[in-house]
């Protein structure tokens, strides 16, 4: 599998999720098994590239290669300056966020809401291949299946980006309209892959080794794109690698390979952002992380109100400690709920 001329390790892709795949939770997707994961959207507006959160969202320092940079924004000559400063700061491909139901840029709407307006987005699509083109960085696209049930014009816009040079596209099986409700289907997603000869990835609610082999087998797809079942679970891609190669599951990981990930990457979370920001944003990847095992809820509650990263980290290992003591490995969902069931009886 390849991006333009980039190889790829594996078709297991990490989704870029806002808030949550910043580089340390990227870095730690790729070493669980994710081939590839894109970058948080940056923002096309140039006044707040220097802000805190931008800066942070283009620092790649230490990221394994290759670097994926989102960009979201409604307008072309913008979105092609964001693309050309990306690729100074390390990206060496460019995605176009019309995938998310991103929130207003200039007045506009961006990401998925793209897709109602075509000629700004095939727009859009030139002034940034024409800004990759000289760097040699492929351009790749993030989309829906369309603007909303009526419209779902996912296979138009995608067949305009591959002839104006888009190197990829991936597809998540719902409409703007939809948000994250419903369903994902993935019908769309196979009429994409039908009419073009470029990468289509599918994406929406693989959530299972079993899932992500029938929606490879559904859509015919080139690769999977996983974002909310990564949460607190980024070894998914490994258990999904294992199961697609020879059949079988892989057994859950230990309780304390868990906690050692777990600790990695705070590490990581405390030294991009800090003390102060990082021990309040990694409350929800210990959150996610915690939210299915017995007696996770309460230890959440707790940890919530720990205002230093020596007590969070320390307060985690010895919560993972205790529940090694009863669990050797990684308790599934529904064990965890028989034994929260055991103890309320
Ligand atoms: C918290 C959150 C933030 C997201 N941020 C982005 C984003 O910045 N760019 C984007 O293209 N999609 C974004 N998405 C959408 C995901 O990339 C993905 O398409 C969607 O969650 C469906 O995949 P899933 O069912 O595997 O989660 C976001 C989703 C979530 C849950």
């Amino acid at each position: 599998m390849h991006i333009g001329s980039i190889p790829l390790p594996n078709r297991l892709f990490a989704a870029p999720m806002a808030g949550v795949t910043d580089r340390p939770f990227r870095q730690l997707c790729k070493r669980l098994g994710a081939g590839y994961a894109v970058s948080e959207m940056v923002t096309s507006r140039k006044d707040l590239w220097a802000s805190l959160k931008t800066s942070r969202r283009a620092n790649h320092d230490g990221e394994v290669a290759p670097i994926a940079v989102q960009i979201a924004g409604t307008d072309a000559a913008m979105m092609a300056e964001a693309a050309a400063y990306n690729i100074e700061r390390g990206a060496q491909i460019i995605d176009i966020n019309m995938g998310c139901p991103a929130k207003k840029v200039c007045n506009k709407w961006a990401g998925s809401a793209l897709m109602q307006d075509e000629p700004l987005a095939l727009e859009i699509i030139e002034a940034v291949v024409a800004a990759c083109a000289s760097h040699n960085v492929p351009v790749t696209l993030k989309m829906r299946t369309g603007w909303c049930e009526a419209e779902r014009n996912a296979v138009r816009i995608a067949r305009a980006a591959e002839q104006a040079g888009v190197a990829m596209v991936t597809v998540h099986g719902r409409t703007r309209e939809q948000g994250y409700k419903g369903a994902a289907e993935y019908d769309t997603v196979a009429a994409v892959k039908a009419a073009l000869r470029i990468p289509v990835v599918a994406n929406g609610d693989i959530d299972s080794p079993e899932k992500a082999r029938d929606v490879l087998a559904a859509t015919g797809a080139d690769a999977i794109m996983i974002g909310r079942a990564a949460q607190g679970r980024p070894w998914i891609f490994r258990e999904i690698a294992h199961f697609l190669a020879t059949g079988e599951h892989l057994p859950p990981p230990s309780v304390l390979q868990a906690k050692r990930w777990l600790l990695e990457h705070l590490d990581e979370h405390y030294g991009l952002y800090g003390e102060y920001t990082g021990v309040r944003t990694a409350r929800k990847h210990i959150g996610w992380a915690v939210r299915a095992l017995p007696g996770g809820a309460d230890f959440r509650d707790a940890m919530n109100r720990l205002e230093t990263c020596e007590d969070q980290t320390r307060a985690l290992s010895n919560w993972f400690d205790a529940l090694a003591d009863r669990h050797p490995l990684l308790p599934t969902v529904v064990a965890a709920n028989e034994e929260l069931l055991e103890q309320q009886a």
